[in-house]
């Protein structure tokens, strides 16, 4: 039986993120453009607050003088902001520009174009004619799609789809062909009215490529815009060892943009072909680097728990050695149960790898392969390096135990586009309230942890009169720079609180007729709705104290 989905939640997320200013496609009045996203106002204020919290907990907040639980010693961390045009030989010796690319196929009927990994097929037959099916829809939707399309294909009405006579179960079209079983010439495509459509599978480079100058043209112009920010940070090693004093094990960080062009953007903002990244190389001495790769894997676990994601939604996952990347001795992913995936499956969120020394040593001595298990540096036909690194030495020198060594590097990498959109998921709730007059209303609420939340605080005179918004203004006044909040007169108080809801405002500030008399608001919880008097002199530090 095909496991099911949560499609329509994950659709009344997207509405809700377009409706309330989170995310909005790009270039939309021009029919927006696959793959690229814009967030509005709300979004943008939570994907800063997601990254700052990252920034902070992971480098400016963090404490060299202490081990930190977990971890086999103190250590530093330092920051870093490189471009996204990069010399070009950086992507030649990281392995990119030979390596990093997906398998495409097109119809030549429908004109689409797919990834031959995620189309799948099976065969089904009526009266003599027989094709293999195939889909690139996943989850549910992917059973039911063959359906229709081999309905289409055999002419048959509703009532006659029962006379399919179908082979086996749905399989990867990669692996029947493999296995022999299928040829090109059998294959329906997902969009083709007849079999015998796909072209065979092509190599499609992910990299964005441009050209720099104005007398662009000839190859040596050719650009690409950085697939990942990581090797900004490998090719500044030097320079942040030579102009900070830091010593191995240390880390640095980045922040930014990455592009790749993906064959088939999909799912929201899950798979993009821009998006920001939040990146660590952590530079540790080979022999302690497994006890660095376990830290490593259980902080950024715990980073996502402490912000409030469901544990029973996350997954720690363990890559198989026939998973690996070409550089990895041991890669983790984290992982989100998003409502877009079929029940018990899950999507990356982060990756943590264990890198070893293949991305220094790249730099230094060129593209490196592994060879009968040792990295060495691919050579061409005249037995040159294929890609020469930059000669220049990558190494570090202990001076305390006067050895020298290339650093081995573990590498927690998160993408924030990938975060902001877990949080968005695991945050949303619809749930019942009573209204002014006691009555059940449902209300939608984005349950965000504080420190994400775009709005800490909405500050609510009762009445436009009686002097509660000179009360209330004053309020937002001694609030504003401290936290972001809002102040909010329009509409009933139970409007006012369910836009607050939506906006994942965690608390609600109403000001009343009581509080004329004694000086005090009513505090409401978003997520518990319980409504408490709070001294108005107390607000601010109160407030600043939680989201400590
Ligand atoms: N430097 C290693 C690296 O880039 P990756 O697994 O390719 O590893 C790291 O990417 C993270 O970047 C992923 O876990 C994901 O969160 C994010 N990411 C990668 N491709 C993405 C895409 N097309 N759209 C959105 N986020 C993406």
């Amino acid at each position: 039986m095909e496991k099911q989905n949560d499609q329509s939640r994950m659709d009344r997320i997207v509405s809700l993120a377009k409706r309330r200013g989170f995310i909005f496609q790009s270039s939309e009045i021009y029919g927006g453009l696959n793959g690229f996203w814009d967030y509005g106002p709300l979004g943008v204020a939570l994907k800063r607050n997601l990254k700052d919290a990252w920034w902070h907990d992971m480098v400016a907040g963090h404490d060299e003088l202490a081990a930190p639980a977990g971890a086999p010693s103190e250590y530093e961390m330092a920051g870093l902001d490189c471009t996204i045009i990069m010399h070009p030989q950086v992507w030649k010796c990281s392995g990119h520009f030979d390596l990093f690319h997906d398998w495409m196929i097109d119809c030549r009927e429908s004109k689409r174009r797919y990834r031959y990994d995620h189309l799948h097929g099976r065969w089904a037959g009526h009266r003599g004619k027989r094709a293999f099916v195939t889909t690139d829809q996943s989850g549910d939707e992917a059973l039911p799609d063959t359906v229709a399309k081999a309905q289409k294909f055999f002419g048959l009405r509703a009532k006659q789809v029962e006379e399919i006579e179908w082979t086996g179960g749905l399989e990867s079209l990669a692996g029947a062909i493999a296995a022999g079983g299928v040829s090109l010439g059998d294959v329906l495509g997902p969009d083709a009215a007849q079999p015998g459509t796909l072209t065979a599978p092509r190599e499609f480079n992910l990299m964005f490529e441009t050209r720099i100058g104005a007398l662009a043209g000839d190859d040596e112009d050719r650009a690409f815009l950085r697939p990942e920010t990581a090797q900004g940070i490998f090719v500044n090693f030097k320079n942040v060892l030579d102009t900070s004093r830091v010593r191995v094990p240390f880390g640095i960080a980045q922040i930014g943009k990455s592009f790749r062009n993906e064959i088939t953007p999909r799912n929201f903002t899950f798979r993009s072909r821009e998006f920001e990244q939040m990146e660590i190389e952590f530079f540790c001495r080979p022999a302690d680097s497994a006890a660095w790769y376990r830290y490593w894997r259980d902080r950024r676990w715990k980073w996502y728990l402490d912000l409030g994601l469901t544990a029973g939604k996350l997954q720690l996952r363990e890559h198989g050695a026939d998973e690996l990347s070409h550089y990895s001795v041991g890669t983790a992913d984290i992982e989100y149960a998003f409502p877009f995936l079929a029940a018990g499956e899950f999507g990356e969120l982060e990756g943590i790898a264990h890198r070893g020394d293949f991305d220094l040593r790249s730099h230094m001595e060129g593209k490196l392969v592994r060879r009968d298990g040792e990295l060495v540096v691919e050579t061409g036909a005249d037995d040159k390096p294929r890609h020469r690194g930059s000669g220049k030495d990558l190494s570090y020198f202990d001076d305390v135990s006067r050895e020298r060594f290339v650093p081995h590097v573990i590498e927690p990498s998160a993408g924030a586009d990938r975060a902001v959109l877990a949080f968005l998921c695991d945050a949303y709730h619809e749930d019942e309230v009573p209204d002014e007059d006691g009555k059940p209303r449902s209300r939608t609420v984005m349950k965000l942890h504080p420190r994400l939340a775009p709005v800490k605080a909405a500050i609510l005179p009762l009445v436009k009169k009686d002097g509660m918004p000179e009360v209330a203004i004053d309020l937002y006044r001694r609030l504003k720079p401290h936290m972001a909040c809002q102040y909010d007169e329009k509409g009933s108080v139970g409007r006012r609180y369910a836009r607050q809801d939506e906006a994942g405002t965690p608390w609600c500030l109403t000001i009343d007729g009581q509080t004329l008399a004694d000086k005090t608001v009513t505090l409401r919880d978003r997520d518990t709705l319980v409504q408490s008097r709070v001294p108005v002199d107390e607000v601010v530090g109160m407030l600043r104290d939680r989201l400590r």
